[in-house]
């Protein structure tokens, strides 16, 4: 037993900030930004919490499936840093959806969607959940350093969600974990006793070049792995829909596996990298803009601070929807 997608909802702050708009605030250009990125604009929370975003797309995604909150047997959230250190995401989440079952974050950087889907499929095999609740969100725009002109206008904001019901359509999981603390990572808040050692920036740092190839060589990896694992070739993948992290990296992988650029989904232009959100909320237009069809067999792929992976292969055995597309209230 593992598990079905029902229902899939995204959310993201109002605000859209350009690559335009951001070189009024620091020394960069749209020009530089979208040739080496794909990236032209993001969204970033200003009046919103991150947790309207999650609240929002998990309400989409239930709705989507056709579950009420008071079903849930569980929820997920996946974040770097929800609105509070505690409570939990997804604790706050429960509360203003009203559902009533366990409920506890990951965090596994921007593989953490795929970490939590992992989690969720344990809950299954036990058979300790039949309704599971799995939210990404995150709030990039809070954890970079708005003067750092490398790694700032990588970002963005937004959550993405889905609706899990028993099924058999989780085909093959693969996550990995390589521990290393130098070529990214975002130092914690200092503590406040008097004259105690820590104090670093809390913001993102990043060696981009290396992030660059490991990120290419481990989506390769992790794909092919996953698709052998499922007992499938590389031609029976419908879609591919990889972490939203660098169109150069994207561009770079599909090529090194030979894949048709029609199969390779993306929305990374409008959104940037929005860390663990980048797939659910990616997953959540395609499916509202009725691109899959029951049956499709969809590869996931992320990479993320860590260093992290997550991979996987799900069959779509939903049918094509034609839900309207979701805005927020303050869109
Ligand atoms: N605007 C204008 N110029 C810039 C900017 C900017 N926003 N940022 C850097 N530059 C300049 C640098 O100062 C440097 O100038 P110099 O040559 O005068 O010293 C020049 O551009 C080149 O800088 P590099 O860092 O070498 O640029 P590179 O070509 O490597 O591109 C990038 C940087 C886009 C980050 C690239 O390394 C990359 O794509 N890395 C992948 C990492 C990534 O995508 N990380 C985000 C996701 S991580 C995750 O999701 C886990």
């Amino acid at each position: 037993m593992s598990f079905s997608v029902s229902g899939t909802g995204s959310a993201y702050p109002a605000l859209a900030l350009t690559n335009d708009a951001l070189s009024n605030m620091i020394d960069t250009s749209d020009e530089w930004i979208s040739t080496r990125t794909g990236i032209r604009q993001r969204h970033v929370l200003k009046e919103e919490s991150l947790a309207d975003l999650a609240v929002t797309a998990g309400e989409q995604a239930l709705l989507d499936a056709g579950v009420e909150a008071a079903e849930l047997d569980l929820i997920i959230c996946s974040t770097l840093r929800g609105d509070f250190i505690t409570p939990s995401l997804s604790c706050i989440v429960e509360k203003r959806l009203g559902a009533c079952c366990p409920a506890y974050d990951v965090n596994a950087a921007c593989s953490g969607f795929i970490y939590a889907l992992d989690v969720a499929d344990g809950y299954f095999a036990r058979k300790k959940a039949k309704k599971v609740l799995v939210i990404a969100a995150e709030a990039m725009s809070k954890l970079v350093d708005w003067q750092d002109r490398s790694t700032c206008v990588l970002f963005g904001d937004g959550a993405g969600a889905v609706v899990l019901t028993e099924g058999e359509d989780l085909l093959s999981i693969k996550l990995s974990a390589n521990g290393d603390t130098d070529v990214m990572a975002i130092p914690n808040v200092a503590g406040n006793f008097p004259d105690a050692a820590g104090g670093a920036d809390p913001y993102l740092t990043m060696k981009g070049q290396e992030v660059f190839k490991f990120a290419v060589s481990s989506m390769c990896r992790d794909i092919a792995e996953v698709i052998g694992e499922a007992g499938l070739s590389k031609d029976d993948i419908s879609y591919v829909l990889p972490h939203q992290a660098n169109m150069r990296i994207i561009d770079a992988a599909r090529s090194r596996l030979k894949i048709a650029p029609e199969r390779i989904l993306t929305n990374i232009e409008r959104f940037g990298n929005t860390s663990s959100a980048s797939i659910p909320l990616l997953l959540d237009q395609m499916n509202r803009e009725g691109r899959f069809q029951k049956g499709d067999i969809l590869a996931l792929s992320a990479f993320g601070s860590g260093f992290t992976t997550g991979a996987c292969i799900l069959r779509w055995s939903r049918g094509r929807s034609f839900a309207p597309r979701y805005q927020m209230a303050c869109d």
